[in-house]
């Protein structure tokens, strides 16, 4: 029983998430507090079949918090998360303000859960594409070392929160009246279009989010020189995030061995019915806590049987963001004397 959990960003997606979680039952919690900003004080939200009145996110409302899952952009992380922890709780931070801190643990609780044990107060949950690509990943790596990925995702609008879910709905409304179209949250269309994940491009040409995927798989998997080539792209998909993902191994590897180690993965479900051509696809990781891999097949342009095709979908407010703060909750709960 977790004795006082603060949610910072209530009312946003990933906020609302951890709140479905909780009225799941799989976690109890004898006091809640939710927090958000001061736009939304006074609003509702049920919770386990209980009404909470969302307050507004000060320094001083963390007295008494056991843990505080911060779900509510990275500023907000970085003004309020240190009174969080000089208060006493410990932070579960969704946002990328301590993630490449090497102070703060970045934990997926099937691949590194170790680490969770050198908290100093935060713990970082890491960027949503990076986990759904170091689910399948990382029991193959375990068995055979992953030498360099190549992944091309295809992200859905609810990564980007609760408003850019509206604007998904909202533009494709319009767009089927023949109304215009006007991006608001996005900088370019999303209903029936696709574009280059809206993130700022570098000196080297990857933008933000390739840039995440790069640093973090090799943070959790602590392979600092792990080659990763990532393409990230933002879909009209409302929910669940898809990655398109090809894999060199250090020794050759077959799919059956591939489709073997996955079955038994924690947190994977395998999909990958070749004669129905049914494969993993976002409408079927909605909602789901497992990452939905399939479409395991060889690359046939290494000619060594060191490469592998995958395709994997993952609900990234759930495994990519809520679910996997929780498990990491739960992971320090067990890992009390
Ligand atoms: N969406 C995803 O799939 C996903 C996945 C992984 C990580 N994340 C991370 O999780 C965080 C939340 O994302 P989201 O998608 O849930 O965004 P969202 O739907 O836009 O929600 C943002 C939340 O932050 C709150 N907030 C905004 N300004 C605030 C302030 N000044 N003080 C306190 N609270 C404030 C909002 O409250 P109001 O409603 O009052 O404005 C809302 O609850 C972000 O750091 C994001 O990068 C998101």
């Amino acid at each position: 029983m977790i004795r006082h959990l603060a949610i910072v960003g209530a009312t946003g997606a990933v906020g609302r998430e951890v709140c479905a979680i909780i009225t799941e039952g799989r976690i109890r919690v004898d006091r809640l507090t939710l927090l958000a900003s001061s736009r939304s004080v006074g609003t509702r939200i049920e919770v386990a079949g209980r009404s909470f009145e969302v307050a507004e996110t000060t320094e001083r409302g963390f007295e008494g918090v056991q843990y505080a899952i911060f779900s509510a952009g990275a500023d907000r992380a970085r003004l309020f998360a240190p009174a969080a922890v000089k208060a006493g709780a410990t932070v579960v931070d969704n946002s990328s303000a301590f993630r490449m801190d090497p102070d703060t643990p970045l934990v997926v609780p099937e691949i590194n859960p170790d680490d969770a044990r050198r908290h100093r107060g935060i713990i970082s949950v890491p960027n949503c594409s990076a986990i759904i690509l170091a689910m399948p990943v990382w029991p193959l790596h375990r068995v055979n070392r992953v030498r360099r990925i190549v992944v091309s995702t295809y992200q859905a609008a609810s990564g980007a929160g609760a408003a850019a879910m509206e604007e998904l709905r909202t533009q494709t409304a319009d767009h089927l009246a023949g109304r215009k179209v006007t991006p608001r949250v996005f900088p370019h269309p999303i209903a029936f279009n696709l574009f280059s994940h809206n993130t700022a491009i570098g000196d080297d040409g990857y933008n933000v989010e390739e840039r995440k995927v790069i640093e973090e798989m090799q943070k959790i998997f602590h392979e600092p020189h792990l080659a990763i080539a990532p393409t990230c792209i933002r879909v009209p998909v409302l929910r669940a995030h898809s990655e398109s993902v090809n894999l060199t191994f250090e020794r050759p590897i077959t799919p059956q061995e591939v489709r073997e180690i996955l079955s038994k993965a924690p947190g994977v479900q395998l999909v990958d019915d070749v004669s129905a051509n049914r494969f993993p696809m976002p409408i079927d990781a909605s909602g789901r806590d497992q990452c939905l891999v399939g479409r395991i097949r060889q690359d046939i342009s290494q000619p060594d049987g060191r490469g592998i095709q995958l395709f994997v979908c993952g609900d990234q407010l759930r495994k990519g963001a809520a679910l996997n703060a929780v498990q990491i909750i739960e992971l320090l709960e067990s890992m009390k004397p």
